[in-house]
């Protein structure tokens, strides 16, 4: 399920940010010039074009884990990986307490040798469920990571315990960066961002899209709606839009959000809803009278969302709990339901069940990622 109202999806925001300004973290060599190919998105498209191709778009956003580096016990336990520009890697952590708090904090150790070209690079990310950061390298010899204090105890014992987890992005800089403009139109509320949204669901979905005839708005008539009756909703444009695409494409699903109708003991019919923004900005829970909700989807919503009405069958209503369900809705409505709530509802199964190659080291980092910068 997906928020219904518009938030920036803050990882690539953060991503196309340190991407585009990567001399903030920067640890590498500075006198080193950059190698025309790591400006390829910059250069006429007709150039540019042919090698960008090759690359494979969205999926080139998503980091590989390479594993954890922890705390060596012996010289055998260094975390050692051959990345995608140097062959011979390796990791460790050292805890310290640099600055004297409860828990201390660390430095990641991180080796790399045997570059395939002096002007290839990798870049990593690194994450425990408490942060996320990144960095790339393209100089043989030792770099690190400095992490000045651990979150707390929780960080502390799970990097004791787990280490810190590594993730190469496949595709190095170049890769990243053309990942990211082939995705960043799918979050621009205009008619490219629409169709770029629905070119994504084609190629990797190989979903249709088939313009229905008018009126594009049924006929529906709140007395035909009952409690328990599903809305699955599929936005195509602006913010959510573009949230919505990748989040379907992840879980495979065609629908991004969804909502449920209920009626209350005086008939009234609401519809309780994921994802709605409070006059905090807080995307929340919240119970909406239906007559509010059609008429915001109708009129005010900007994501052109499509909309279906999915009657429960009429064995599953007659076991559907009408008490329960409202006193569920009742204990969820105002809860706050953010990317962390949506990024766990991928997830079905602990692992074997992400599209390549994504995989359960990587979520609990995007989910920190969502949570610590939202
Ligand atoms: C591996 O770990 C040890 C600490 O036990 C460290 O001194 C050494 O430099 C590490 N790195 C490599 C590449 O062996
Ligand atoms: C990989 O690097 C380590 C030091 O970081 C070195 O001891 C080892 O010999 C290297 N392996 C190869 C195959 O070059
Ligand atoms: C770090 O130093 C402080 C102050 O000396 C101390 O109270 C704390 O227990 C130390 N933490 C760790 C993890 O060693
Ligand atoms: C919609 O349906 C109602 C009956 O459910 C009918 O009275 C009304 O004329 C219909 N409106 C349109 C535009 O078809
Ligand atoms: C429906 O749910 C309520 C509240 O949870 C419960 O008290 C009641 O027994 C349930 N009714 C049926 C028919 O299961």
């Amino acid at each position: 399920m997906a928020p219904s109202s518009p938030s920036p999806p803050r990882f690539f925001v953060f991503l196309f940010l340190s991407v585009l300004y990567p001399h903030v973290q920067y640890s590498g060599a500075a006198s080193l010039p950059f190698h025309p190919r790591d400006v390829l998105p910059l250069l006429p498209r007709q150039v540019a074009w042919p090698v960008l191709s090759r690359l494979r778009g969205a999926v080139d956003l998503l980091p590989s884990f390479v594993g954890a580096a922890s705390e060596p016990s012996d010289y055998d336990t260094n975390l050692s990986w051959k990345g995608a520009c140097f062959y011979n890697n390796t990791a460790w952590i050292e805890f310290h307490n640099k600055t004297g708090s409860r828990f201390g904090g660390g430095t990641v150790h991180i080796e790399v040798n045997k570059a395939h070209s002096w002007t290839c690079m990798d870049l990593y990310v690194f994450a425990t469920p408490y942060r996320v950061t990144w960095d790339y390298y393209f100089l043989s010899r030792e770099h690190t990571l400095e992490i000045k204090e651990w979150e707390g105890k929780a960080e502390f014992e799970y990097v004791k315990n787990r280490g810190v987890s590594i993730f190469l992005m496949e595709a190095g800089m170049l890769g990243t960066l053309q990942a990211l403009w082939d995705v960043f139109p799918l979050f621009t509320n205009t008619g490219w961002g629409e169709s770029s949204n629905i070119g994504f669901l084609k190629k990797h979905m190989g979903a249709s899209f088939q313009q229905r005839p008018q009126p594009w708005v049924a006929n529906v008539s709140a007395d035909d709606i009952q409690s328990g009756d599903f809305l699955a909703i599929s936005k195509i444009r602006g913010r959510w839009g573009g949230f919505e695409t990748l989040e379907k494409w992840v879980s495979g699903a065609y629908a991004g959000h969804t909502a449920v109708c209920l009626r209350d003991s005086e008939g009234k019919l609401w519809v309780g809803e994921s994802g709605h923004e409070n006059e905090q900005g807080e995307d929340i829970i919240a119970i909406l009278p239906w007559d509010e909700w059609w008429e915001f989807e109708l009129k005010t919503d900007d994501s052109n969302p499509h909309i279906a009405l999915l009657p429960l069958h009429p064995d599953m209503r007659a076991k559907f709990n009408e008490t329960a369900a409202w006193e569920y809705a009742k204990s969820m409505d105002g809860k706050p339901y953010g990317y962390h709530n949506m990024i766990f509802s991928w997830i079905d199964t602990i692992d074997g069940n992400y599209p390549l190659p994504l995989d359960a080291h990587l979520v609990p980092g995007l989910c920190s990622h969502h949570l610590g910068f939202s």
